[in-house]
């Protein structure tokens, strides 16, 4: 079963990504592909069970969606995919041989949450970054600059020049990325167990798409990619399986504030527990 929701150039179905994109979605039609889906870790999306059977088949899964997603692309789409460090190899090894891959993507992050005590714990994802055709496609180096703190902070001069310059002060972003993860203090806040940062996504979609452009998200989990998409005038198609995430997507993209007659609300948050002098000298005591 596959239900379609619109409002403008904004749409999202409710269904399984394979079923979507084989029947719903017309080839040769999307400029942006942002590929999120779930990693074959354990985590629990509303209760679809992240896990395959073996590595293998998991990547098995993955060959037949991201061929999919070729197949949508126009000649000078884009696609990027994130998935977990482990199950990377699989998929750069069968994306290289369709696609371009420009840039090995580094997403790192904080977290006082992730504390392996017996190895390095882990503190990114990867992000691949492909195109179909590497002399023609989209990528707004000057929408997307960053601070180069050697001419912006240091405020260095390059004496190497015949006539000395100072350093540019912002730069095009390597391929290491920092941005924080999303918290529950943050307005974004969803709740889901691995919503991406608004930030992230935006520059992806400024980099890779232009305004107007089709962007596609197969699972789009709490519809960051279009929302960030919808604010920056993209056409936005996203895709997810979960009825409890359809409905943030159905709030979150302003189409809907109710489904199945249970309304579409922002998580509510407990605010910051108040702790009296008395209570902190206990644990002062302790
Ligand atoms: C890693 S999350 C995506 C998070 C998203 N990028 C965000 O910012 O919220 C993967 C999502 O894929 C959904 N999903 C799992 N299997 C699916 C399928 N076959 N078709 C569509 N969505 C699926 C899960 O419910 C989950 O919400």
């Amino acid at each position: 079963m596959i239900r379609k929701y619109q409002r403008g150039n904004t749409q999202i179905y409710w269904g399984d990504a394979l079923e979507v994109l084989s029947h719903e979605i017309t080839d040769h039609s999307v400029d942006l592909v942002f590929a999120d889906p779930p990693y074959n870790i354990g985590k629990d999306f509303s209760g679809f069970p992240d896990r395959w059977e073996s590595e293998e088949a998991y990547a098995e899964w993955c060959y037949s969606w991201l061929d999919l997603c070729i197949r949508k692309l126009k000649s000078s789409g884009t696609l990027y995919v994130m998935c977990s460090t482990q199950s990377m190899p699989y998929l750069d090894f069968f994306l290289r041989k369709r696609l371009h891959i420009l840039s090995r993507i580094i997403w790192s992050y904080d977290s006082s949450g992730v504390q392996a005590k017996n190895y390095f714990g882990s503190l990114y994802e990867p992000v691949l970054h492909c195109v179909k055709d590497r002399r023609s496609y989209t990528f707004n180096s000057e929408d997307i600059l960053v601070e180069a703190k050697t001419g912006a902070t240091r405020k260095l001069i390059d004496y190497r020049k015949r006539t000395p310059q100072p350093y540019n002060t912002q730069k095009v972003p390597g391929n290491v990325w920092y941005f924080p993860r999303v918290r529950y203090r943050m307005s974004e806040y969803e709740n889901h167990p691995s919503q991406k940062p608004e930030k992230l996504m935006e520059r992806i979609i400024r980099a890779s798409s232009n305004p107007g452009d089709t962007v596609l998200d197969p699972f789009s989990g709490t519809f960051t990619t279009c929302a960030v998409g919808q604010r920056l005038e993209r056409r936005t198609i996203g895709v997810e399986l979960q009825e409890e995430y359809i409905r943030i997507g159905l709030r979150r993209l302003g189409i809907l504030t109710e489904l199945n007659g249970e309304p579409a609300r922002k998580p509510h948050k407990v605010s910051a527990i108040k702790i009296s002098s008395s209570q902190m000298s206990l644990f002062e005591n302790d």
